[in-house]
């Protein structure tokens, strides 16, 4: 079954693949053509390679197939022009009289593989087959760099991030260990990773290491590993992240959960660069980039006696600061576009739009859960609504009720007709609230008929969708 389908796929993506042939030899054209569309590949030719450049430019076919010996222009140099319009082209040689030297220039200048005159079908339709297939590794290989990139990308454009991005670009080049400080779920462990990918190492490895979440007894076997058997429990040897991370940079997460123990172990590595297992007589030298973040006020924590006052000037060195989500609500839009575009990539959804007003309501809401609850809030609305539009209406009750809390002028209105509008729509908005937005309970209960309410509330211009979740609660941050 699997093979079957896989089979389904390749073929009808090679058959998509476009092939160019560049031949004077009128029958090997024609001959070619034949073989490779019976095969279901969409095929041209031409005849030389003046004809065949302009045909590649016009056209950008996947493959070429190209003949070695033509009048005119010869294969080597179409080759040279070809990949240098695109380096990734993938060129299959034909040659009359196969030269030794001829073939070595030609796989220099990037040729994929050769073909001797007089042809072989299998061998030319194998050929073909394996360049279709590099080509298609390349590009899946490419879409999920494309798609990675998206994954880890500080979007915004405020004031506040431009700054940040700055300092981020300008940290990355030194190995000064950073604290990064700022509320829950807004982009410490983004800023971290970026650090990390804009600087030196960033061939090396980024380990994280989450603080809060290792119990205090394992901590330090986690940053600085054990000999086997050196404690109950250690069947096995066990590397340090500290160590895995040699060359590259640790991340050190929730910070200021460390309980003080582990505070004085990590204190000594940041001050001596070495880390000594457990239970072994072995001290390592190690070279690590130090990057911590935190949510908690470190200067707090240190008047409290729960913070070690040395580690924190050893983290300090550079502090970055995250900004909330509410101080810089200009990003909003952008946040939600690259959600929009992130999950509907992710998940083959048709691409859909917020409205303005729903844009609106969002960047009125307070995100106490900050880039997180936003992110999630709209993986969800994708999930929920069906339309390619997502309204205010669809959002919430608890982003919209802001809405509904605005103060009202009544005096800005100028006719009865108005004021009469306004005040309907209030009382019928705030109805529909109490009944959950059930349209027929909120007819019974009002004592008018359904069809009424319903012809008021379409020229009133109040949408309701029934059943709508309107005693949802935020989620806790
Ligand atoms: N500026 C941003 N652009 C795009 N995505 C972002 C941005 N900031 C945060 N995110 C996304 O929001 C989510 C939360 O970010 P992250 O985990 O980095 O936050 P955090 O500050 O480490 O939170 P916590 O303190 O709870 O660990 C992630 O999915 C991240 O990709
Ligand atoms: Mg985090």
């Amino acid at each position: 079954m699997f093979v079957s389908v896989a089979r389904f796929w390749y073929n009808l993506y090679m058959e998509n693949m476009k092939i160019l042939v560049i031949d004077d030899e009128k029958n090997i054209l024609e001959s070619v053509k034949m073989v490779l569309s019976y095969e279901h590949y969409l095929v041209e030719t031409a005849k030389d390679g003046i004809e065949g450049i302009d045909l590649y430019k016009r056209w950008t076919p996947d493959i070429v197939i190209l003949d070695m010996k033509m009048p005119g222009i010869e294969g080597m140099q179409v080759l040279k022009v070809i990949k240098e319009i695109n380096p990734f082209a993938e060129v299959i040689m034909i040659s009359g009289h196969s030269g030794i030297e001829e073939a070595v220039e030609a796989s220099r200048l990037g040729a994929f593989d050769f073909l001797e005159k007089p042809l072989s079908r299998d061998k030319l339709v194998l050929t073909v087959r394996n360049a279709g297939e590099k080509i298609s590794l390349l590009k899946e290989n490419f879409n999920l760099k494309v798609i990675t990139a998206r994954k880890y990308e500080i979007v915004g454009q405020s004031q506040l991030v431009l700054k940040l991005r700055d300092t981020i670009q300008r940290v990355a080049k030194s190995d000064s260990t950073v604290l990064i400080s700022g509320e829950s779920g807004t982009g410490k462990e983004l800023i971290a990773r970026h650090i990390h990918q804009l600087s030196a190492r960033c061939r090396n490895k980024f380990v994280q290491v989450n603080c809060a979440a290792i119990p205090d007894e394992l901590i330090e076997s986690e940053l600085f590993g054990h000999e086997k058997g050196s404690f109950t429990g250690a069947y096995e040897k066990k590397i340090g992240k500290f160590e895995s991370a040699h060359k590259g940079s640790i991340f050190l997460d929730e910070v200021g959960d460390l309980s003080l123990r582990a505070q004085a172990k990590v204190l000594r590595v940041l001050e001596e660069g070495e880390v000594q297992p457990v239970g072994s007589p072995e001290i390592k030298k190690v070279n690590v980039r130090v990057v911590a973040a935190t949510n908690k006020n470190l200067a707090e924590e240190i008047k409290k006696n729960a913070f070690r006052e040395d580690l924190f000037f050893r983290l300090n060195v550079v502090p970055l600061h995250s900004p909330a989500l509410r101080e810089r609500r200009d990003d909003i839009p952008l946040l939600i576009d690259h959600f929009v575009a992130f999950f509907s990539e992710e998940n083959n959804y048709r691409p859909k739009r917020f409205s303005p007003r729903a844009i609106e309501l969002f960047k009125e809401y307070d995100w106490q859960g900050n880039v997180r609850e936003l992110r999630n809030l709209v993986e969800r609305l994708l999930i929920m609504n069906e339309g390619d539009l997502i309204r205010d209406i669809d959002l919430p009750a608890y982003i919209r009720h802001r809405e509904e809390q605005q103060p009202i002028d009544f005096f800005t209105v100028k006719t009865w007709k108005d004021f009469r509008q306004m005040v309907d729509r209030m009382f019928l908005e705030q109805k529909l609230k109490e009944y959950r937005y059930n349209v027929a309970k909120t007819a019974r209960e009002l004592d008018m008929p359904r069809s009424n309410l319903y012809k008021k509330m379409e020229s009133l211009g109040i949408i309701v969708k029934e059943e709508t979740e309107a005693d949802e609660e935020p989620p806790s941050a």
